[in-house]
């Protein structure tokens, strides 16, 4: 097999460049989104993908190759890596500290490497482009979910000013922690429910966000009763993969308003994208068709 870092260069074949960096990595839309924008702009360079395994010498070595190449402008981190990089940069950006994950390397003019994380970013642009009417201070919202997306949501909701966040995830530790690392802050806002009652957690709420797996393609479905939930509130699905979920279908037919998680990935692209080559961009309808096709959809 061929090194993946001779390959990224021989595509790169000069040009600034960055690349979606991860194991695996074949899957991602990155290479797309970022794809469709340097054509769009007519910009001479290259989005590649870099396999990289879960494995610290594997990571140092990205670290050396982003640092010693002058073409390289930086990279997106999916899974393993957004939390081992960390120590490995030069800085890391306080809202990236705050979410405890880095999804973007930015290399500055002098050379050094900066972690950000623009998944907060994405997901409320995305919400504010679907839902422009929703509004942070109006009421409660819950979050279905413990992970590392729900991470940067919660911590971007609490931001927002969300006056109570209920937290709601299969294991109740891993949202009691997550509720703790908002402590002492904003820990009094965040509020622990039980995975049994989530159906009870709806229960005036203006926003439903699921960043759970569940839903997604090759996972079983969100088993949720929407009984509970205001017509009035948003429902907002960070899983691309179906576009539609059966929760977002079923939040539709009774008269939700839902925002995919298509357009969080498309919102969280333009922060890399900017910082690397240095055109500002933003998501239009015709990219997103571009990358749903891609996907399949
Ligand atoms: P990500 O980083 O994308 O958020 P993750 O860290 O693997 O992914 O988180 C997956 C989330 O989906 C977790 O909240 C997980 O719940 P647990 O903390 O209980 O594992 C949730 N999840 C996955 N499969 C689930 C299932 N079958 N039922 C309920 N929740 C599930």
């Amino acid at each position: 097999m061929s090194d993946p870092y001779e390959t990224l260069l021989r595509e790169a074949n000069g040009r600034p460049f960055a690349a979606i960096v991860g194991w695996p990595v074949e899957h991602s839309r990155s290479p797309a989104l970022h794809g469709y924008w340097l054509k769009q702009h007519g910009i001479d360079g290259h989005y590649g993908r870099l396999p990289v395994e879960r494995d610290g010498a594997a990571l140092r070595r990205l670290v050396a190759f982003l640092r010693a190449n002058a073409n390289a402008r930086g990279c997106n981190l999916t899974l393993p890596h957004k939390i081992d990089i960390m120590p490995l940069l030069d800085h890391v950006h306080p809202d990236a500290v705050h979410i405890g994950a880095v999804n973007t390397v930015v290399k500055r003019a002098d050379g050094s490497l900066e972690g950000r994380n623009s998944d907060g970013f994405g997901f409320l642009a995305a919400l504010k482009a679907g839902a422009p009417k929703w509004r942070a201070a109006a009421g409660p919202a819950v979050l279905l979910g413990a992970g590392g997306a729900a991470h940067a949501v919660v911590a971007t909701l609490v931001q927002a000013g969300v006056p109570e966040l209920r937290v709601v995830n299969r294991t109740q530790s891993a949202a009691a922690a997550l509720a703790a690392s908002f402590m002492p802050e904003d820990g009094r806002r965040i509020v622990v429910g039980r995975w049994e009652e989530r159906g009870k957690a709806l229960d005036g709420v203006t926003l439903l966000v699921n960043t759970t797996s569940l839903g997604m393609k090759d996972q079983p479905p969100l088993d949720l009763d929407l009984a509970r939930l205001p017509e009035t509130a948003v429902v907002d699905d960070i899983v691309y993969v179906p576009l539609e979920t059966r929760l977002l279908a079923a939040a539709r037919a009774r008269g939700n308003a839902c925002v995919d998680g298509l357009n969080m990935l498309l919102h969280q692209g333009r922060m890399g994208f900017e910082a690397w080559f240095g055109q500002e961009v933003d998501v239009s309808a015709e990219q997103r068709r571009a990358v749903a096709a891609d996907l399949g959809a």
